[in-house]
């Protein structure tokens, strides 16, 4: 197939090719209108069209006679445990689950929240709201309580379920007192609370309340789909934007279920009964698509993985898995190859293994860094390591390397072409659109294709001026790069306060509110900066007010445990410098971004705008003192 021409008529008649994408599905009843839009104005695909997530993830298979195939292996060695699921036995345990929750309540449009570790359970969850048409918000089991106190307000869940802990290398994070101070702390109070006993960890009950996962499924009789509009929302799923309140992203279900169709053919190039492992978590938007709903819709085996690349034993841990369980396709971060390059840099942990099943290597989250890249090459034989770009709000890859429809030649650094359905334009601060080889924001020219955010839950508003404004006619992407002569995407990171860390995306203006709430601290500054192993990792610069006095000691330990606390220990703040003044614009706009150069280059431009160009050189001094960053100059 021939990528060019399918991505032009991609563009040039988007209702034909998606309606034609859509056929493949088993729709309870067709799309009556392949775009439209909603009485917002905003676009909608698939109008009229009836369908069920559970239903196509797992009865149409079962269905089709494929119901003695493994749909999920889960692999722990976080607790050394392995457990398979047919498609059949995954229906019905789904199908238990969803009457389970019926009988708690739970119908069509409410909402279920999740905080779950990676265990056949919270799959399970997840296609058994889909089940009822119930929405659910997944919650990633290292947000703190107040995280999850936040996302419980936002969604206003009947029902929570959770299990009796989660894993983190070999040490045991018990999840049920969590939940229970989110709960205290929520204004939302759900009805009801189900835990998963799990071995390693004792789970109190409160009567009235709570269940016990295995007592309530035994009790419950199965519920069949419910048949939803394709518009009808299958999934909120909070990510952070540049302030403390999380965007809840939404997902709807018609469209959704035809990108990941599409996309596991035409990107991934994986087809029913091929094993796909995304080691991700079920908490991030790569684990709701890549390892739940595509997987699944696609009839291939998806590989549900408790674990680390590094330490669950040793960094032969993903040869181990690709090995075990005949992987075809693996995804994960780039992060967690850095990890595993740190431990065995000669990757000697893969002679231990038969990995002549493995086809393609998939990395997102992050950019693949050039040395990962030039690393993974070599030590695959050559095989396709894919560097993709996508965001929690797309759902699915914006640029890829179209393995299943034309492999193009890899260019190292770049994310490759635009998948079929996504104009990407590379747009001046002004809109105006920039040539070949000229850096600019990203833009995406509406309308998005199927699969990606509607818009936020219950925020229009918020949807128009987070992503629509700034460019009309166009989605905001927030991510800054350039197309070649050639017309390879290269995205070099965001322009907005967002960072990623270890593959995490966090909000520096989230951490720089809860560092504003010091009662020593008058003002700050949180920037992302580079590292080697986490990609990002913020930093703090405060201020102090005057006649503050503690010291730098004292306060850093403070600080780091309130961000620990109010976020999660994931956010990975370590260090905060003390400075008598943060670079600012002479209109009081602190100047991030040369914050962040410093970090790296000997010589930052002065900016034209600042306001005091000595605190540049006081910042300088502080990163020395403190070994903050890579500038040795
Ligand atoms: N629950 C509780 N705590 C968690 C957690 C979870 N699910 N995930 C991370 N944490 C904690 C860690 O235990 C650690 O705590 P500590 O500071 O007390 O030691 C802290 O958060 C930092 O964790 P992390 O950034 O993951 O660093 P690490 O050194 O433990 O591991 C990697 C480094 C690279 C192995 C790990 O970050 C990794 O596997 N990253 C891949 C991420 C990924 O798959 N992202 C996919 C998005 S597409
Ligand atoms: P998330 O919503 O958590 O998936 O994070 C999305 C952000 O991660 C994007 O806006 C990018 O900044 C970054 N990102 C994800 N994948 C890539 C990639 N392949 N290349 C560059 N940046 C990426």
């Amino acid at each position: 197939m021939n990528y060019a021409a399918l991505y032009q008529r991609s563009i040039d008649d988007p209702e034909g090719f998606w309606g034609e994408q859509a056929q493949a599905l088993d729709w309870f009843r067709p799309p009556q209108q392949v775009l439209g839009r909603d009485d917002q104005g905003l676009h909608r695909w698939f109008q009229g069209g009836e369908l069920n997530m559970a239903h196509l993830a797992l009865d149409h298979h079962v269905n089709q006679g494929r119901g003695g195939q493994t749909a999920i292996i889960h692999d722990s060695p976080a607790t050394g445990t392995q457990q398979r699921y047919t498609y059949t036995e995954l229906r019905d345990a789904v199908a238990t689950c969803a009457g389970a929750l019926r009988e708690l309540g739970v119908a069509k449009g409410d909402r279920v929240v999740l905080y779950m570790p990676m265990i056949p359970e919270a799959v399970i969850g997840m296609l058994a709201c889909a089940r009822l048409g119930a929405i659910h918000a997944v919650v990633f089991g290292g947000f703190s309580p107040h995280e999850l106190a936040v996302r419980i307000d936002d969604a206003a869940p009947r029902v929570i379920l959770t299990a009796g802990c989660g894993m983190e290398f070999t040490r045991v994070i018990p999840y049920k007192p969590l939940v229970d101070e989110a709960i205290s702390q929520a204004r939302h109070k759900p009805e009801a609370v189900v835990v998963k006993a799990r071995p390693q960890a004792d789970a109190e009950l409160q009567p009235g309340r709570d269940h016990d996962w295995d007592a309530l499924m035994a009790g419950a009789s199965p519920a069949d789909p419910v048949p939803v509009d394709a518009t009808h929302p299958l999934y909120i799923l909070h990510t952070s934007g540049t302030t403390g309140k999380p965007k809840g992203v939404l997902r709807d279900t018609g469209g959704y279920a035809v990108a990941l169709n599409f996309s596991m053919g035409a990107v991934y190039d994986l087809h029913p009964g091929e094993v796909f492992w995304t080691a991700s978590d079920v908490g991030w938007v790569v684990g709701h698509s890549y390892i739940v709903y595509a997987p699944l819709i696609r009839g291939c085996t998806s590989v549900v993985y408790e674990g680390k690349p590094v330490k669950t034993p040793d960094a032969g841990a993903f040869w181990r898995v690709i090995a075990e369980h005949g992987v075809k396709t693996f995804f994960t971060a780039p992060t967690a190859f850095r990890a595993v390059k740190k431990e065995d840099p000669d990757a000697r942990h893969m002679a231990d293994h038969d990995l002549s099943c493995l086809k393609a290597l998939f990395l997102a989250g992050e950019r693949l860094d050039p040395p990962t890249y030039d690393w993974l090459k070599r030590i695959t034989g050559g095989r396709p390591v894919i560097d993709h770009w996508w965001q929690t709000e797309t759902g699915w890859p914006i640029a890829a390397n179209p393995l299943g429809i034309e492999p193009q030649p890899e260019k190292s650094g770049s994310a490759t072409f635009p998948a079929p359905g996504y104009q990407v334009e590379i747009l001046a601060p002004g809109g105006e659109r920039l040539g070949r080889g000229e850096q600019g924001h990203i833009a995406i020219r509406l309308p998005l294709p199927p699969g990606c955010l509607p818009t936020l839950w219950n925020d229009d508003a918020r949807f128009r001026s987070s992503y629509l404004e700034r460019f009309p006619g166009y989605y905001d992407t927030s991510d800054g790069g350039y197309i070649d002569e050639d017309g390879y995407l290269f995205v070099m990171g965001r322009v907005d306060d967002v960072i990623n860390v270890a593959g995490h995306r966090l909000s520096t203006g989230e951490m720089e509110e809860i560092i504003g709430s010091h009662e020593a601290v008058a003002e700050c500054a949180v920037v992302g900066i580079a590292d080697e192993l986490k990609g990002e990792m913020p930093v703090g610069f405060v201020v102090l007010k005057d006649g503050a006095e503690v010291d730098h000691g004292t306060l850093e330990t403070d600080l780091v445990e309130m961000v620990r606390r109010n976020i999660g220990a994931f956010a990975c703040l370590r260090s905060v410098a003390i400075v008598q003044k943060l670079p600012k614009t002479r209109s009081g706009k602190v100047l991030r971004k040369s914050i962040r150069q410093l970090s790296s280059q000997a010589e930052v431009p002065v900016p034209p705008t600042i306001d005091d160009p000595s605190s540049l050189d006081e910042i300088r001094d502080a990163m020395h003192e403190q070994g903050i960053g890579q500038h040795k100059g």
